[in-house]
C-alpha cells in the first residue's frame, strides 16, 4: 500500500478514522503527528531500521511502517529481511517473537512495553500440570503467548493457520492428547475448521482476550439488522465465535454471510468478495487498514468499543523516542529462545 503524503494526513485520518477515534485528529494534533512523522522518516534510514506495525495500530503508525500486517505476516516479513534493527509497533509478545526469529542478526525495539490480556490469562502451573498428566501430549500455543510458554510448546500457530497446525499436529501424533492454548474461542473455531479425526483428544485452555470476548452474539445480530447487505468479517477470538460458527455451518441466515478470518485474511477476503459493504468484527485499527487498502468498499466496525488499550499504548511520539534513544530493546533469554525456535519455525512454515 502506498503511504500517504504528510500533507494528506489530516484529511485522510479524519476520512478513514474520524468515527473510530472521535475527536483525536484535530488540526493541532495532526500537525504534531506530522512533525514527529517527518523526524521518524529521516531517522529510520540513519538507524538502518525496519519499522513494522500490527493492523491494530493507530493510523499514524501504520503510515510510518514499512510493513503493516497480522502476527504471522509480520513474523514472516521480519524473518525475510536482513536489516540490523527492527522497530516493532505491536504488543510485547510480538516483539519477543520477532527477536526469537532474528536472533543475534538484529536488535528489536518497541515504542512501549504493552502486554496482552490473552497472554496474561495463562497460568504456567496449569500447563505444567497438564504435561505431567499427559507426558506424551502435544502443546499447541497461539502466538499470543510469552516466550516461556512458547519454549514448552511443540507448535505455535496464529489465527491464520490455527486449523492447519491442529490438522498437522493431529496427523503426526495419532492418538495423543493435544492442549490448545490460551484462547478457547479460537480453539473451538479451529477445531470446527480442521479435519481432526477425534476432537475429543483436544483440550482447550480456558483463556480469552478481553477486547474480542466482549464481541457477543447480540452485537452481530444488531449489526446484521442495520446492514442487511453486508458481509461479516469475524476474528475467531470473538466471544460469540462458537455460536456464530455453528450457525455458519448450518447455513443459517444471515450467517451464510459471516466469515471467520485472521486480520490479514479480512483484507484478502474483502478484496476478492463481490460484496461492497462489510461489518468488521475485530479491533478498530483493522477498519482503518481495510478502508485505506480497499477504497471502493465500505467498512463498519461491529462495535465502537472494540479497542485494545495495549496496542494503543504505542504512539508515534514513543516510536520517535525509541529511535532517538535506542530503547526500549526487546531481549529474550537465549535458552528460552532456543527452545521456542522449533515451534516458531513450524508456525512460519505451515501454510
Ligand atoms: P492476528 O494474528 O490476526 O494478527 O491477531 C493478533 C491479535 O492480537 C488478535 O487480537
Ligand atoms: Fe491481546 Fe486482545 Fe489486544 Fe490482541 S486485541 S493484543 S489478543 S489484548
Amino acid at each position: 500500500m502506498e503511504k500517504l503524503r504528510f500533507e494528506d494526513w489530516y484529511d485522510e485520518f479524519n476520512r478513514h478514522a474520524g468515527d473510530l477515534y472521535p475527536g483525536r485528529y484535530t488540526r493541532e494534533f495532526v500537525d504534531e503527528l506530522i512533525a514527529a512523522g517527518r523526524k521518524v522518516r529521516d531517522l529510520v534510514p540513519r538507524k538502518r531500521s525496519l519499522v513494522v506495525a500490527h493492523n491494530y495500530q493507530f493510523p499514524e503508525l501504520q503510515e510510518s511502517a514499512a510493513q503493516v500486517g497480522d502476527s504471522l505476516g509480520l513474523s514472516r516479513y521480519v524473518a525475510a529481511q536482513d536489516s540490523p534493527r527492527v522497530d516493532f509497533c505491536g504488543v510485547w509478545f510480538m516483539g519477543e517473537t520477532a527477536k526469537t526469529i532474528v536472533g543475534d542478526r538484529a536488535k528489536v525495539y518497541m515504542p512501549d512495553r504493552p502486554g496482552c490480556s490473552l497472554v496474561e490469562s495463562i497460568d504456567y502451573a496449569k500447563i505444567v500440570h497438564w504435561k505431567r498428566r499427559n507426558p506424551d501430549g502435544i502443546v499447541i500455543s497461539y502466538v499470543n503467548t510469552d516466550a516461556g510458554t512458547k519454549a514448552v510448546s511443540d507448535y505455535i500457530c496464529t489465527s491464520r493457520n490455527a486449523a492447519k497446525v491442529l490438522d498437522h499436529a493431529a496427523r503426526r501424533n495419532p492418538g495423543k492428547r493435544i492442549l490448545f492454548l490460551p484462547d478457547k474461542f479460537l480453539g473451538s473455531v479451529s477445531i470446527a475448521q480442521s479435519s481432526v479425526a477425534d476432537p475429543t483428544l483436544i483440550d482447550l485452555y480456558d483463556g480469552c482476550c478481553h477486547v474480542h470476548a466482549k464481541i457477543g452474539e447480540t452485537a452481530l445480530e444488531e449489526a446484521f439488522d442495520r446492514r442487511p447487505d453486508a458481509e461479516l468479517l469475524i476474528h475467531p477470538e470473538c466471544g460469540c465465535a462458537a455460536h456464530c460458527m455453528s450457525k455458519v455451518m448450518q447455513g443459517n441466515s444471515p450467517y451464510q454471510r459471516a466469515f471467520f478470518l485472521s486480520t490479514e485474511g479480512m483484507i484478502r477476503h474483502a478484496q476478492a468478495s463481490p460484496a461492497k459493504e462489510f461489518i468488521v468484527g475485530t479491533e478498530l485499527g483493522m477498519v482503518y487498514r481495510l478502508r485505506r487498502e480497499i477504497p471502493g468498499k465500505t467498512f463498519h466496525p461491529v462495535s465502537a468499543e472494540a479497542t485494545c488499550e495495549y496496542m494503543k499504548m504505542n504512539t508515534l511520539g514513543k516510536l520517535l523516542a525509541s529511535l532517538e534513544n535506542d530503547e526500549i530493546e526487546v531481549t529474550v533469554d537465549p535458552e528460552i529462545a532456543g527452545k521456542a525456535q522449533l515451534a516458531i519455525d513450524r508456525m512460519l512454515t505451515i501454510q
